[in-house]
């Protein structure tokens, strides 16, 4: 059979409506040169296991020059490649392997702030308050008779302030400037044309070299309305909180979305067009509108993360994640993992309710856990996730079952929230331990070297090597679903079957049937032929927190 064209004529312009995306955070995923990071040279020699896993398309995670200051979310050049992960020509060479391979590539697009080692953010310091360099970020005076007090109290993601204080050249204090994250991410002003074109470079530079979609971080914090006197932002943190009608200083405010027409005209410049997926923590009414043909077309629904164990809860939060993806004619996207949260087999393993903050806090000990029912929700819920309409997202590990490491020693953690907010939250590198591939070499082949994060000896258990063909494993359990799915994937619709109050069973219009069991108690299997299954099935019996496939018998 011919594989079907990615680009130009006869390829599928829709491809990314149902696709399995691959989450790779590139510097703990394999290092090909012992320095201890994970690099592009490092994902080229897994192509064939990204192949054989079935995915339809990769997100790599920021890969450029950074001193990372937050893994790489602060971007030093945007179309240059960090010298520690490699050159643009492994960038071309991963490229090729991957399209050879029928696998698409969604790079991460980082523009609400740039590193504080961007040359634009080093000509703003240079340069004097009121200049064109220091426009591109936001400087202002500070409040008090000698400018010491910051220009307003709003807070970062990482606390406390949201604003630091700079050093002129003469070595006297200077002006402010903002940073809605770590000091080292100045926020860029998007009302300056200067930056709006810089990006558009950017867009055009990675899809000139066959780049197929970009993930775009924090989308909705682009546009601020920095008019004085200040609004008030008491709680950066709950977007819950939000007001839905763009009226917030800082998020999701009207204009962004004109940001994202101009991104979309460029997208449209290329066959097929690039496609983007919004990373939008705004209420759920209103990420739809990043989520349109005129602007990234496709935006994350972390809905499933807050969603009880339950079936009542999982049946709503489906229904209404496809009602809004259908209002704006996208796809519904779905996640249980990535960088920036406790992986999902760990989650589960938790009582309701758990403070996840304070879990971590305690190296994972308050409360306890129960790992095994942990990895077996895990499972259900995955199996659940791939027969749904629309696409998924996964993050690297979880096809091996990784749960979080939630001990790491506090010297070894890198993340800025543990610095930012003294000790108060751990932070995101439980979830960024480099990936275990053999079970019995030094740093788990994962590097030559001393890995960058500290690898624990029990992930042993879970090398890829012991789960390649193991039957049962998960990482076979995530072959055989991701085949059996493009097998079966059809349209974007379901039709929910009712099976009892601890059941989510819908049909696909093809007749394939998942039924996740989200009691306790087993359940008899209605009729049907087993397709799969994330625990064993004995005489039509499913297990608690199991999900099973099922096609209706011809
Ligand atoms: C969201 C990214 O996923 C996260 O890792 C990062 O810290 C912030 N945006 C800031 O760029």
């Amino acid at each position: 059979m011919t594989p079907e064209p990615l680009t130009g004529e006869g390829a599928d312009e829709n491809w990314w409506r149902q696709a399995v995306v691959y989450q790779v955070y590139p510097r703990s995923f394999v290092d090909s040169d012992g320095d201890g990071l994970g690099d592009l040279r490092g994902i080229i020699a897994r192509v064939p296991y990204l192949s054989s896993l079935g995915v339809d398309a990769i997100w790599l995670s920021p890969f450029y020059p950074s001193a990372l200051a937050d893994g790489g979310y602060d971007v030093d050049h945007y179309r240059e490649v960090d010298p520690r992960l490699g050159t643009l020509d492994d960038f071309d060479d991963l490229v090729r392997a991957l399209h050879e391979a029928g696998i698409r590539i969604f790079v991460d697009i980082v523009p609400n702030h740039s590193s504080n080692r961007h040359e634009w953010f080093q000509a703003a310091l240079a340069a004097a308050p009121g200049s064109p360099e220091r426009d591109r970020y936001h400087f202002r005076d500070g409040r008090g008779e000698h400018g010491e007090l910051p220009p307003n109290d709003w807070p970062s993601h990482f606390g406390p302030s949201a604003w630091t204080r700079t050093t002129n050249p003469d070595g006297t204090p200077g002006q402010w400037y903002l940073h809605l994250f770590a000091p080292e991410q100045p926020d860029f002003n998007w009302d300056n044309q200067e930056v709006h074109d810089d990006f558009l470079h950017t867009l055009r530079f990675w899809s000139d070299r066959g780049v197929d979609g970009f993930r775009v971080d924090v989308a909705h914090a682009l546009k601020k309305d920095m008019s004085e006197p200040y609004s008030p932002v008491p709680s950066i943190g709950i977007m819950s909180d939000y007001p839905i009608d763009g009226s917030h200083p800082l998020f999701d405010r009207d204009d962004v979305y004109e940001v994202y027409r101009a991104w979309r005209a460029v997208f449209d410049e290329y066959d097929p067009p690039r496609v983007a997926v919004a990373e939008a923590t705004v209420p759920v009414e209103r990420r739809v509108n990043y989520a349109t043909r005129e602007t990234l077309g496709q935006a994350f629904n972390f809905d499933l993360l807050g969603t009880p164990w339950r079936a009542s809860a999982f049946r709503a939060t489906i229904a209404h994640s496809l009602e809004l993806a259908q209002s704006t004619g996208s796809s519904s996207t779905w996640t249980l993992s990535n960088h920036d949260i406790i992986r999902h087999a760990s989650r589960y393993g938790l009582p309701e309710g758990t403070d996840l903050e304070r879990w971590l806090l305690s190296n994972g000990t308050e409360p306890q856990g129960d790992a095994a029912l942990g990895l077996r929700r895990a499972r259900a819920a995955t199996m659940l996730l791939l027969a749904l309409p629309g696409s998924v997202y996964l993050y690297q590990g979880e096809e091996l079952g990784l749960p979080e490491v939630a001990d790491l020693p506090t010297e070894a953690i890198q993340d800025p929230i543990w610095i930012r907010d003294g000790g108060a939250r751990k932070g995101r590198d439980g979830c960024r331990v480099p990936l275990p591939w053999q079970h019995d070499a030094p740093s788990f082949g994962f590097t030559t070297g001393t890995p960058h994060l500290p690898m624990p000896a029990w992930f042993a258990a879970y090398a890829a090597d012991l789960q390649d063909g193991a039957a049962g494993s998960t990482l076979e359990l995530y072959r055989s679903a991701l085949s059996t799915r493009r097998r079966l994937q059809t349209a974007e619709t379901l039709t929910w079957v009712e099976l009892g109050d601890d059941v989510v069973a819908f049909t696909r219009d093809n007749g394939w049937l998942c039924i996740m069991n989200v009691g306790a108690e087993p359940i008899t299997l209605p009729e049907g032929e087993l397709v799969l299954a994330s625990e064993a099935v004995t005489d039509g019996i499913l297990p608690g927190d199991s999900t099973a496939w099922l096609r209706a018998r011809p």
